[in-house]
């Protein structure tokens, strides 16, 4: 028998549990891959380009678009990983997921412990940013706009920033009424944000100037590694798609797809963006500036109702974001709690809307509060650094995976296996050095936390511990037997 720490679930039992092709643990399932494809979308753009995009110029200069192009190398190469593993296991605890599947308990409970950084975090994160270009549209359309008090956090002189503690709530109160309502609005989102920022490139190229563009690279090698872990950030989100796994039609064949479709849409909307913006506007005016874009096309339209559309086009997106953020962390924290790893209340789905309403409100309430009270920048690295800490594990339990289950059946396979997942942990890895000392040491001390608390609450309520010693359902059955052999 296993030690505790490494003992798997194998993916026969994830899959059985989870009702694979089948309606599972009361969930629906209503996504197709149009549906799939637009969450993603509503995942992935949001704070990153509308907020972010000045940081990245502030490091790279010119060169910003090549951060962006290292930093969607580093998603694409795990995007197959995810991919793969979407295929395979298409269950709703995504890395956590996996990991159970192939490294082991321990493992997965502190890869469910970094997306709390990736998506609940983040979820945070995003709502301050949408707060701010709340403002900024507010103050376009009417003049007027929310007071300091009540817009920033107490270290920037404010009492509690409201606008992000209202879209948490907004964002909550869609996901508990059901998966297709929010589906349908995320779609919708999703769309317009493309829209806007395709009607950002169409202004802003139309004011193309070559020169703005040299030199180059002006702050060096360096400056691009690190505009790369800046860039990050907005790529953050597209592994979302594989916390839908059992709410998707056809998960096997549609959640690979959706992945890549996205990755790529993406990545083309970003890189296109990044060259508009510098060609518009030199990287010396770009750099650092609170809602950039909104600035640029004021400057080219010499008008200030295009800065307005933008302004409306990322208080959208960025809302979408928090949308779809916080229903990846509601299925995470349900696969965790259906294990035992964390309180049950998280596993609970309402019969009424087949929504995880409890756990829904617990998440926005936790993540309501640092909304309410901490800065956009002390929360971005952190999240940051805990998204390409469950890439690396991502990109280990492929390879694992592929050695522990040869012959599951894998609808996508990534050509030129195991090149994309040893690449991906490289540069993972490049990009965490990119992000600095002061991450890498708030990292660590949240790692400890998350230790502590799998000795002290996981590891004792582990429902697979039960699984090896009381043999009695289907499922503990199959646990059994699959992870012998795994
Ligand atoms: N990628 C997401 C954003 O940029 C987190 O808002």
């Amino acid at each position: 028998m296993r030690p505790r720490l490494t003992r798997v679930k194998s993916p026969d039992v994830l899959i059985a549990e989870s009702g694979a092709d089948l309606e599972g643990h009361g969930l629906r399932r209503s996504m197709g891959l149009f549906q799939l494809v637009c969450f993603g979308v509503g995942a992935i753009v949001g704070t990153g380009i509308f907020v972010g995009l000045s940081d990245t110029v502030a490091e790279a200069g010119p060169a910003t678009v090549v951060s962006f192009a290292l930093a969607a190398v580093t998603c694409v190469l795990t995007a197959f990983s995810f991919a793969e593993l979407g295929g395979a296991i298409p269950v709703s605890g995504s890395s956590y997921s996996y990991a159970y599947a192939t490294l082991g308990e321990g493992a997965a409970f502190i890869t469910g412990w970094c997306l709390l950084l990736e998506y609940g975090v983040s979820v945070s994160a995003v709502a301050v940013g949408w707060g701010q270009y709340l403002n900024e549209l507010l103050h376009s359309v009417t003049g007027w706009q929310l007071p300091a008090a009540l817009s920033t956090s107490p270290s920037e002189g404010g009492v509690l920033n409201l606008p992000a503690v209202v879209v948490i709530v907004l964002a909550a109160t869609l996901l508990v009424r059901g998966v297709r309502e929010s589906a349908r609005a995320t779609a919708a989102m999703a769309v317009l944000k493309l829209g806007v920022l395709a009607l950002f490139c169409a202004i802003a190229f139309a004011a193309f100037e070559a020169g703005n563009l040299t030199p180059f690279a002006a702050h060096g090698v360096a400056g691009v590694t690190s505009g790369a872990s800046v860039a990050f950030f907005s790529y953050i989100g597209f592994d979302a798609i594989t916390t839908a796994g059992e709410e998707v039609k056809n998960p096997r064949r549609t959640i690979p797809l959706a992945i890549m479709i996205c990755i790529g849409v993406v990545t083309l909307l970003y890189c296109l963006v990044a060259v508009a913006a510098i060609g518009a506007m030199s990287a010396d005016d770009v750099a650092g500036k609170p809602a950039a874009l909104s600035l640029i096309v004021n400057r080219v339209t010499d008008s200030a109702v295009g800065g307005g559309i933008i302004a409306f086009g990322a208080v959208v997106a960025i809302a979408s974001v928090v949308l779809a953020v916080m229903y990846g962390q509601t299925r995470i924290l349900m696969s965790m709690s259906r294990d035992g790893l964390i309180p049950r209340v998280f596993e609970r789905i309402s019969p009424a809307t087949a929504t995880p309403v409890a756990g829904t409100w617990i998440v926005a309430a936790v993540f309501a509060v640092p909304a309410a009270v901490v800065p956009l920048d002390v929360v971005l690295d952190l999240t940051t650094i805990g998204t390409l800490a469950a890439m690396v594990v991502v990109n280990t339990s492929v390879i694992a995976l592929r050695r522990s289950h040869p012959r599951l059946a894998r609808p996508f396979r990534m050509p030129f296996f195991p090149l994309p997942p040893l690449l991906g942990i490289a540069c993972c890895g490049y990009l965490i050095y990119g992000t600095g000392a002061a991450a890498w040491l708030q990292f660590g001390v949240f790692l400890l936390v998350g230790m502590g608390l799998y000795a002290a609450y996981g590891r004792r309520h582990s429902r697979l511990r039960d699984a090896y010693t009381t043999p009695s359902g289907p499922h503990q059955k199959r646990a059994s037997t699959n992870s012998s052999q795994s």
